[in-house]
């Protein structure tokens, strides 16, 4: 009896035991396979709530130090430093260079669905940028380039003097610095601004115009245009102008403040669209239609590879600008080609502009990049041509309106028909 009982006890011991092993064998087994099998797909597609949150860890201002932490679901797998990763983000640029995201990181929580000046700025236009902080009261990224030499310092200081003296500069700008020997990359500098932008669009603006309206509201308060911009087919188009007399652009406080006085001067031939002399950069914005128009968005026809609006677009899927144009000429165009091509459209803002603040640094013609860029700018025509051309082709996007900006494009590029069609056959 005894024997018995202590043998069934043995049984039922014996029976926890292997299901204890089983189980142990296949909780480990899972265990190892979620791990290990996580490694596969860890570097791109992370778990959303595990972003490293970046602006945090680049809080010290110290240059150089950072690294940055790949991760997925099961947690940190890889650190690298940051500058490494920022040779491969940038790798069409000169290097090395000297690159620390928020340099100064502005105090105001942005709204995700803001948008954002994103802007060059080089020493002589520290004070202008400071004025657009006031002016504008929103977000602000800057790529602000300091030349590596004797200077650097100095600059520094006054950058930091900037912001002591200015609270909407503590409060709105962002500050991204680069300290390098290769002056105007100004295609990096646009790539930098948008990447470390906080909000979902931007505005590329060039740091000297004044915004005369609050183009803001008038967007964010028109849901039809929001879904445009959250749909990622529309940039915005807000019409530039420049005043004849030079000194009358001197103080942004005389500025038309709405479209009825700013056609009034247009009428009165005191003012016109910027750069008039240059009438591709402008054009395709058709300004006669603009002054008729009251108040319905409009879309860009006649466009124009010289092109170069200043634009509201979403950040995630749009291209970035090629950075390999460096220096004068082409630079901006190349950027708003790539992104007209790439299937979005623009359309124009019927009541928001932009005038151009006069200012008296000495531009030289910079004769040679020009012709430069001008040689640079019709290989890369092409080359865009071809490459969006086979990645709608590919993609299946071909036939739908997405690839129409290109096919109406493209056409007018020499070689484009016949090599695209013997790639694709
Ligand atoms: C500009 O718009 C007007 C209509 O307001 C139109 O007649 C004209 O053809 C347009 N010009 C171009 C170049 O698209």
């Amino acid at each position: 009896m005894r024997l018995e009982l202590s043998q069934a006890a043995t049984k039922v011991f014996k029976f926890f035991l292997i299901s204890y092993a089983i189980v142990s064998v296949i909780y480990t087994a899972g265990y190892l396979y979620t791990t290990y099998s996580g490694n596969h797909h860890g570097i791109i597609p992370r778990a959303r709530e595990q972003q490293i949150p970046i602006q945090e860890s680049l809080q010290h201002q110290q240059l150089n130090e950072h690294t940055v932490v790949w991760s997925n679901a099961q947690g940190s797998i890889q650190a690298m430093p940051e500058n490494f990763v920022m040779t491969k983000i940038f790798s069409d640029a000169m290097g090395p260079m000297n690159l620390t995201p928020y340099f100064f990181r502005a105090k105001a929580q942005f709204d995700k669905e803001d948008i954002t000046m994103s802007t060059l700025v080089t020493r002589n236009r520290f004070p202008v940028l400071s004025r657009l902080a006031t002016n504008h009261k929103g977000p602000i990224s800057a790529a602000v380039h300091i030349n590596d030499d004797e200077d650097k310092d100095e600059v520094i200081k006054e950058l930091r003097d900037l912001y002591a003296g200015n609270p909407d500069m503590q409060q709105f700008v962002d500050l991204h610095l680069i300290i390098d020997t290769y002056d105007r990359q100004f295609n990096l500098w646009r790539n930098i601004a948008k990447l470390f932008a906080r909000t979902d669009y931007i505005m590329m603006l060039d740091v000297d115009f004044h915004i005369c309206t609050d183009l803001r509201k008038s967007i964010r308060s028109n849901p039809d245009i929001m879904d445009r911009l959250r749909d990622g087919r529309t940039a915005l188009v807000v019409p530039a102008f420049e005043f004849e007399k030079q000194a009358d652009g001197n103080d942004w406080k005389t500025f038309p403040a709405n479209k009825k006085d700013l056609v009034q001067l247009v009428d009165d031939g005191k003012i016109g669209m910027f750069h008039n002399n240059w009438f591709k950069g402008h054009g395709s914005t058709n300004y006669t239609r603009w002054y008729e128009t009251d108040d319905d968005i409009y879309k860009v026809t006649k466009y124009d590879f010289s092109y170069e609006p200043y634009i509201i677009y979403k950040k995630d899927g749009s291209p970035w600008c090629d950075e390999r144009f460096i220096g004068y000429g082409a630079n901006k165009a190349a950027c708003l080609y790539e992104i007209y091509l790439s299937g979005i459209e623009y359309w124009v803002l019927p009541n928001d502009f932009l005038i151009h603040q006069t200012h008296r640094y000495p531009e030289d013609a910079r004769r040679k990049e020009r012709q430069y860029n001008r040689k640079l700018y019709t290989n890369y025509r092409e080359e865009v041509c071809l490459r969006y051309a086979r990645k709608f082709y590919m993609s299946g996007e071909w036939e739908t309106t997405k690839a129409d900006n290109l096919k109406r494009e493209c056409a007018k590029v020499h070689g484009f028909q016949r090599n695209f069609m013997t790639t694709t056959e």
